[in-house]
């Protein structure tokens, strides 16, 4: 019996900047300590795109081009871009059709989802949708996120956690069984007063009143975040295990989005997985939201073997959240 065409990851590949942001730089712009960031957050230093005129999709371009360069794929046979992002170049066009320009994607749709730090994965699951039917070949699907440009480095309960960067990876058709097996994507719009930007959209445009109420700014309820983050994460990562009958032995890894160290831990233990079955390099990149997941996927590439089951999960503002099955090939 013929098996359904599945979308699989064909390649991955990730940029960061060069600047890195120390906690002990962040230590002289606001009342905090590496020891404080460190016990509860894991985070060590964040990259941060530095430099006039310079947005997400300088980031975007470069994880896609690098991904091209390694899968040997010619920009002309992509169908379709999708870029996740909640800090996109501009409102319009969308960061998807300027990174599809600047790489030569001339025969790609391309466009931006915006589902904050689960946009990778609603981008992949979606991209996977294309594929699955059969309407496209070649995708490309690019999580990054300027951080920095939403960040208030005055505020000492946002600015430690987050940084820069960008991931990429290619979804081909499969058929013999691997690739994206299953997912699980959930939201709800409840979360919006515990993590949002108020100022910049059509609710509330660009003003100076704004920009002196720094409304421009992300603005967190940790703690409400994080509660809420560990339950829905570790509840679609059950989720997915069970219905797809995997227990901890059968998995390789568990590739969270990075948001906080003791998150990572929380899920893991949950899922009943030692942490050297997590991958994590929150402690070098910080939360870079829509970059997390393909970061880690590239970090830990050589680790991975053809055959390997992961479960992707994340977790973000929307509220937004979700797993993936995934057979690496
Ligand atoms: C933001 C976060 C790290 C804060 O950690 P926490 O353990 O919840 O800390 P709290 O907010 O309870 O604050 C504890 C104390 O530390 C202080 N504090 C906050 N940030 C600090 C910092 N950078 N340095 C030193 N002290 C800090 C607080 O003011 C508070 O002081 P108080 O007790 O005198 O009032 C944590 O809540 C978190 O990671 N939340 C989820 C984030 C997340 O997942 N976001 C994105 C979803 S994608």
């Amino acid at each position: 019996m013929t098996k359904p065409i599945r979308a699989t990851i064909a390649g991955v590949h990730g940029y960061v900047p060069d600047y890195i942001l120390t906690n002990a730089e962040l230590e002289k712009m606001v009342d905090t300590t590496d020891e404080w960031i460190t016990t509860r957050t894991g985070i060590k230093e964040r990259h941060i795109l530095k430099g006039k005129n310079q947005g997400s999709s300088v980031m975007g371009i470069h994880a896609v081009q690098g991904l091209f360069e390694k899968t040997n794929t010619d920009p002309r046979d992509i169908d379709l871009l999708i870029c996740a992002t909640i800090t996109p170049d501009m409102p319009t066009p969308a960061t998807g059709n300027i990174i599809a320009h600047a790489v030569g994607a001339v025969n790609a749709f391309s466009y931006d989802l915006q589902a904050a730090c689960s946009g990778f994965l609603y981008a992949m699951i979606t991209g996977a949708q294309f594929i699955e039917t059969g309407k496209c070949r070649k995708v490309v699907v690019v999580g990054v996120d300027k951080m920095s440009s939403i960040v208030d480095y005055k505020d000492r309960t946002t600015c430690i956690l987050f940084g820069d960067g960008a991931g990429a990876v290619l979804l081909t058709p499969n058929e013999v069984g691997q690739g994206i097996i299953d997912s699980v994507l959930r939201g709800d719009g409840a979360g919006e007063k515990h993590l949002h930007q108020k100022a910049g959209g059509s609710r509330r445009p660009s003003s100076y009143a704004t920009i002196n109420a720094k409304e421009h700014y992300l603005y967190q309820n940790g703690q409400a975040v994080f509660k809420v983050a560990v339950n829905k994460m570790t509840e679609v990562v059950e989720e997915i295990m069970h219905r797809n009958h995997l227990s901890s032995d059968d998995i390789a890894f568990i590739v969270p989005h990075q948001a906080n160290k003791r998150i990572l831990d929380v899920v893991a233990q949950r899922a009943g997985v030692g942490m050297d079955k997590v991958m994590a390099n929150i402690d070098k990149y910080g939360n870079t939201t829509a970059a997390t997941i393909p970061l880690c996927l590239w970090q830990y590439e050589s680790q991975l073997k053809s055959g390997d089951r992961l479960i992707l999960t994340t977790f973000g503002s929307g509220f937004t959240w979700g797993s993936a099955y995934v057979i690496w090939s």
